[in-house]
């Protein structure tokens, strides 16, 4: 199964053995470094970029695994969600492979690449689970009852935690993508040292809240540096930034990455109470965060429940994680070459394989 992923800003593709059932070979090229001088995604660049690599990407694959496109069952490719132009290059790719070798294609949905991935571990959850997906658009707790069969139990109603990373990280003068360089930092701070607030923590369900964080973070950083509020009805608001050399930079970073952990391991909790599951998947980007990793080992052997992770290189964005579904979505395959993407796609709407 050749799997192929271009939602974003990584272009990943990837060849997994339906036999062995694992991963034989694989290859990423980051767009961090392109986008970086923005600040951000850059939708056009990102999509340019997939068009440069894609096709030698997958040449790569091929020649890692000695395979040829005779030797491939079908293409999986990442159908949405994600940006639309990033996601017609990947599909366009796979559709123009797939003709070419006379395979069919399946159409994979990025989420549940994610949320699956666990089960490329040597330790593997067994279904029914729960899964805190956790990326840089997506923050959800899910039952998964099957391949297929989620159904979603609490959602960010603002930002997602990524987002809240991301967003701090920027107050706090660090690169994109912020996420990591923000942990990082917070290694040498106190969590303790300023207090940010957890939004909606009590709020007797399963919801979770992020944008009232990064407003704590700027009121933080405009006190620490001694800006003024912007003036009432102003237009436009200057974002404040705080110095590289600010001596409470790691202190400011703790705070906001224990926030946002006691978020995300405190609704977990709930989800568990609330289902009676005992087991937890964690997936998606912030899945990688150390903080969040320990907390949840904590708290789960404390309750004598067993939490998975993906291997660190399978959290971010990568064409394994493709390949993999569509080793389980085998069934899906059609000989169909048209290039159809779902940018928006909820992950509830999944049905499972035909
Ligand atoms: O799943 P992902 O690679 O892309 C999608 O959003 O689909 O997730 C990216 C997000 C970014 O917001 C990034 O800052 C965050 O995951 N992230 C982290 C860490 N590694 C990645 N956030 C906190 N700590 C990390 N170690
Ligand atoms: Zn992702």
């Amino acid at each position: 199964m050749l799997g192929i992923e271009s939602s974003c800003d990584e272009t990943g593709v990837a060849l997994f053995d339906l036999d062995r059932y694992e991963i034989v070979a694989e290859a990423l090229n980051s767009q961090i470094a392109l986008h970086a001088p923005y600040g951000g995604v850059v939708p056009e660049l990102a999509s340019r970029d997939h068009i440069k690599y894609g096709l030698s990407l997958a040449d790569r694959v091929l020649t890692d695994a000695d395979a040829t496109g005779d030797s491939i069952e079908a293409i999986a490719y990442t159908q949405g969600p994600g940006l639309a132009g990033a996601l017609l290059v990947g599909a366009q790719l796979a559709a123009a492979l797939a003709y070419a070798w006379g395979k069919p294609t399946i159409r994979i949905h990025h989420m549940e690449a994610h949320l699956l991935s666990p089960l490329l571990a040597d330790e593997r959850p067994n279904f029914p689970f729960l899964v805190l997906l956790v990326s840089g658009g997506h923050t959800q707790l899910m039952r998964a009852n099957g391949v297929g069969a989620y159904s979603l139990l609490g959602d960010t109603i603002d930002d997602a935690a990524g987002e809240a990373f991301d967003k701090s990280a920027k107050l706090l003068g660090l690169a994109y993508p912020g996420g990591p360089l923000l942990a990082k930092l917070a290694q040498s701070g106190n969590p303790r040292a300023f207090s940010i607030p957890r939004p909606l923590l009590h709020s007797g369900d399963l919801n979770f809240s992020f944008a009232g964080l990064k407003t704590a973070v700027a009121n933080e950083v405009r006190h620490l540096t001694g800006t003024a509020l912007p003036a009432r009805g102003a237009i436009s608001t200057p974002q404040p930034m705080l110095p590289v050399d600010h001596p409470r930079r790691a202190d400011l970073a703790a705070s906001v990455e224990a926030a946002i952990v006691d978020c995300l391991v405190g609704k977990s909790l709930r989800a568990l109470d609330e289902t009676g599951l005992s087991q937890l998947v964690v997936a998606g980007g912030v899945g990688a965060n150390q903080k969040l990793r320990e907390s949840l080992t904590t708290a789960m052997a404390r309750r004598g429940a067993d939490v998975f992770y993906p291997p660190l290189a399978l959290c971010t964005d990568n064409g394994a994680m493709i390949a993999h579904v569509g080793a389980l979505r085998l069934a899906e395959a059609r000989h169909e070459y048209d290039v159809n993407v779902r940018p928006r796609w909820n992950l509830a709407e999944l049905t499972k394989p035909r």
